[in-house]
């Protein structure tokens, strides 16, 4: 299937596992014939039950598989996170566009579930350094995915412990956390959400407006740099 010039493949594939992380639930997939992708690029994974797939982006690749942190917080991620190993989700992807790797001192800013992409991203990036935030101690949980990150829990904020020269950025996390780190970073990579329908640009479900434009996020994003 080519979307926009790349490949996106569509396939059943088998659970492997379902692990708590905190909070969340790491789904571990057969990986099939499908390609991981770049860090930051996403799949659409077809909830039991439920009409609509929901994106997710990539946490980890091991060979032989796709792994994704989910936060269980609808019907649909919840129906993900209880589904048992050798039952098979319908999986597109890998689709939109990713970070741009090319890249002199990188720096992982992640809030939140925002944490999702950043395993497979630091693997690509040779694991630079990376500043996590979270809601509560439960939540922060879920940096053992990502060893050696700097970890604040609110009232603290990953915005009060970036370096003063931070480098190049690159942060997926709650719209209010990605506009703080843009006020900082005008360059910095930024991967926003949306809910998506289609996760190919045919049905306009994910157009947002960032810095006065409108951009469907599934085929301009998920991740945007300098909101533009
Ligand atoms: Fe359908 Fe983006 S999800 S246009």
């Amino acid at each position: 299937m080519s979307l926009g010039g790349r490949f996106a493949g569509r396939q059943g594939l088998a659970v492997v596992g379902a692990e708590p992380v905190g909070p969340y639930t790491l789904l571990r997939l057969e990986r099939g014939q499908l390609e991981p992708g770049i860090p930051g690029q996403f799949f659409m994974l077809e909830a039991p039950g439920r009409v609509l797939p929901r994106p997710m982006s990539l946490c980890q690749a091991p060979p032989g598989e796709l792994a994704f942190l989910i936060d269980p917080i609808g019907p649909g991620t919840r129906a993900l996170c209880e589904l048992k190993a050798g039952r098979t989700v319908l999986v597109l992807g890998p689709l939109g566009n990713g970070f741009d790797l090319d890249l002199e001192r990188p720096l992982l800013v992640a809030g939140g579930i925002g944490i999702a992409p950043m395993p497979y991203l630091a693997e690509a990036l040779r694991h630079p350094p990376a500043v996590l935030g979270f809601r509560t101690e439960r939540h922060a949980e879920a940096a053992r995915l990502l060893p050696g990150a700097t970890v604040v829990v609110e009232p603290r904020l990953v915005t009060d412990v970036l370096p003063h020269d931070p480098g190049d950025v690159l942060a997926c996390g709650p719209e209010p956390m990605l506009e703080a780190v843009r006020a900082l970073v005008p360059r910095a990579q930024l991967a926003w959400e949306a809910p998506m329908a289609c996760g190919f640009g045919a049905c306009y479900g994910c157009v947002v407006e960032i810095a006065g434009r409108y951009r469907r996020l599934c085929v301009d994003g998920p991740v945007l740099r300098d909101a533009a």
